[in-house]
């Protein structure tokens, strides 16, 4: 398809093809237009009254921040009506959101992380949403247990990065394509189609704040990518962070890289097996990153293989460039 088709042009022609595509379609087009709302809310910022706290903690204990609400809230308006959806599920909710009595209910389950990178809204930093789309295939209304499925079992995933442009990037499960806002028709166009991530690369992301905690197959890796040109691996590295997960895979999408949130010893004295969640961080971006030709593990088994057991269980994600991803692989399997 080419450059400057709108979304729904490219969802009528990516989709024809597919079952229930009609309703997916709807779906997609309401998600869209909730970023198109929160994108408008990002840029006004304190204009908007949004920046700040919001007062209170979500279940994993985090403080809310005033948007990660609205986001939540957004989302549930534009999408509980519309008959699409069987159920919700996010971050920022202990437990799924039923769809009330009053609408009908769809066969799709939406789980997202409303608002991702919340330290960087009241800095103007890059934030974004990140959503996994499974199917609900029973009559009845789901329970939480329905949306513990596999990242392989995600019908669509993506996310809309917040950023000096707002960009929506998506898999139907056939490569990933990339969408820039057009803020003067308020409408996703193509602009990256096809969107790969080099097998190669010499620029790692990881919060090397925590390098004390970390475990030695991750220490090694980072000391080695250190040493550049004269140390094991041979070559000079670069390092980013952008603080969000959504602006670290879109640059990796973009031009390639490996993004690391370990599991460190510091996590395992608190009972936590990592930092990102599984159901609505690293399996929809371990989908897109493996749909761009990337590889998403956690350095014991590919990400999108795990069988969920909590809604908001946490993973230790590395993905990206796949010589990158694999080399911290081999160095869990030559510390185990
Ligand atoms: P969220 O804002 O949805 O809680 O997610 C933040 C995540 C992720 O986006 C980012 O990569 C990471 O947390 C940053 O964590 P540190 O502050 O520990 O670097
Ligand atoms: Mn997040
Ligand atoms: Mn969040």
């Amino acid at each position: 398809m080419q450059h400057g088709a709108t979304l729904d042009e490219f969802l009528a022609e990516h989709m024809a093809s597919m079952p229930q595509a009609t309703e997916l379609h709807g779906l997609l087009g309401d998600i869209a237009k909730a970023c198109i709302d929160l994108s408008d809310l990002v840029r006004r910022g304190e204009l908007a009254g949004v920046l700040g706290a919001a007062g209170q903690e979500n279940v994993q204990g985090e403080e809310q921040k005033k948007l990660d609400v609205i986001a939540n809230d957004v989302f549930i308006e534009l999408t509980e009506g519309t008959g699409r959806l069987a159920g919700l599920a996010s971050e920022e909710m202990d437990n799924h959101y039923p769809i009330p009595e009053q609408h009908k209910r769809g066969r799709y389950l939406l789980t997202f992380d409303p608002l991702d990178g919340s330290s960087n809204i009241d800095v103007n930093g890059s934030t974004g949403t990140i959503f996994s789309i499974t199917e609900h295939d029973k009559d009845d209304a789901p329970v939480d247990a329905d949306f513990l499925q596999t990242g392989r079992q995600q019908v669509c995933a993506g996310y809309c990065l917040y950023s000096s442009a707002s960009m929506l990037v998506l898999t139907l499960g056939n490569g990933v394509a990339g969408f820039t806002l057009d803020n003067k028709r308020n409408e996703f166009v193509l602009t990256h189609p096809n969107m790969s991530v080099p097998a190669t690369t010499n620029e790692f992301a990881i919060n090397a704040a925590y390098s004390e905690h970390w475990q030695a197959p991750v220490k090694q890796y980072i000391a080695h990518c250190v040493a550049g040109k004269s140390g094991p691996i041979g070559k000079a590295f670069n390092m980013r962070w952008a603080g969000s997960m959504v602006g670290d895979i879109h640059r990796i999408l973009c031009r390639g890289g490996i993004f690391m949130y370990p599991l460190d010893e510091r996590m395992i004295k608190d009972g936590k097996a990592g930092k990102l969640r599984l159901l609505y961080e690293a399996n929809p971006m371990g989908m897109l990153i493996e749909q761009a030709g990337g590889m998403a593990h956690t350095g014991l088994e590919p990400i999108l293989d795990i069988s969920p057991d909590n809604l908001h269980q946490r993973v230790p994600v590395l993905m990206g460039s796949k010589e990158e991803v694999q080399r911290v692989v081999d160095y869990h399997a030559a510390h185990t």
